[in-house]
């Protein structure tokens, strides 16, 4: 099955992020699970969270939610890939982490929370500008006045791309070749991964819609949020014109029903 582009698709329930790519994610996402990317994202995460609740959209394999139920944040997720679900239920304090399968731009969960989050470019996986608004307006609905939706994505990268070009190569190795492609009339981002093992090439390509600082400040105002904060990372440097991605923090006005 392809995509009508030519683009092989993975065609199981699970999405993108089903059983192949679930089963070496931790490993291919290797640098994310470091402690030095992974403690800061908490910091920031438990400290909105005061004495809250946490609701991560896209909890995949729990890199982030796992080590934030170890700090005593009650965390709850929504994913609709069961495989990195799995994966997350497997490790250490898994059981502990509440999951409802689904697509996080429509998908309920009971009660209300003090942040939503959505880490690892993973708003990008919404193809559509209505799906990635959608998101905002579930994100807002399950927050508390005074509750924070926290992004953290790449600013597109278009300035890499001379012209006449529109392909970004972002990883190569003897064994795996990785290069996003842009569609600059639509917003339109294609990864592509060529992996070689056992003397064999494997190709796999994932959708993605990529999105602007002032194009998700739009999508919040329409969710009845507002901008708190805009980093260059999650140390709190500054965002400014050279930074490569953003984590950006939009509240709910505390006086909000
Ligand atoms: C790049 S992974 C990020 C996982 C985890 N947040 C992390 O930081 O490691 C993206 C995750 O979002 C999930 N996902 C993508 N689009 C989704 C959607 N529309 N609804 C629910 N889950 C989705 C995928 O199944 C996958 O687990």
């Amino acid at each position: 099955m392809d995509d009508g582009a030519g683009h092989p698709e993975i065609p199981d329930g699970d999405g993108h992020f089903g059983e192949p790519v679930a089963a070496t994610y931790d490993e291919t996402s290797a640098d994310m699970f470091e402690p030095g990317v992974v403690g800061p994202t908490v910091d920031v995460l438990a400290g909105l969270a005061g004495g809250g609740r946490a609701l991560e959209l896209g909890i995949g394999t729990g890199r982030i939610a796992l080590p934030l139920a170890a700090r005593g944040v009650p965390v709850h997720g929504i994913d609709m890939s069961r495989a990195m679900v799995a994966r997350l239920r497997a490790k250490p304090g898994g059981d502990a982490v509440g999951v409802t399968i689904g697509d996080f731009a429509t998908t309920r969960v009971g009660g209300s929370f003090s942040v939503a989050y959505l880490v690892f470019n993973t708003i990008m996986n919404l193809t559509t500008q209505a799906a990635q608004v959608a998101c905002f307006r579930n994100a807002a609905a399950h927050l508390a006045p005074g509750g924070c939706f926290v992004i953290e994505v790449m600013t597109p990268e278009l300035r890499k791309l001379p012209a006449g070009q529109n392909v970004v190569p972002w990883h190569t190795s003897p064994t795996r070749w990785a290069f996003d492609s842009y569609d600059i009339a639509t917003q339109a981002l294609r990864s592509h991964y060529v992996e070689v093992g056992e003397g064999r090439a494997s190709y796999r390509s994932i959708p993605f819609r990529y999105v602007w600082p002032a194009e998700l400040d739009l999508m919040a105002q329409l969710a009845g949020l507002r901008l708190r904060e805009r980093w260059d990372g999650w140390t709190g440097e500054p965002f400014t014109s050279e930074s490569s991605r953003h984590v950006s923090v939009w509240e709910r006005a505390s006086g909000a029903a």
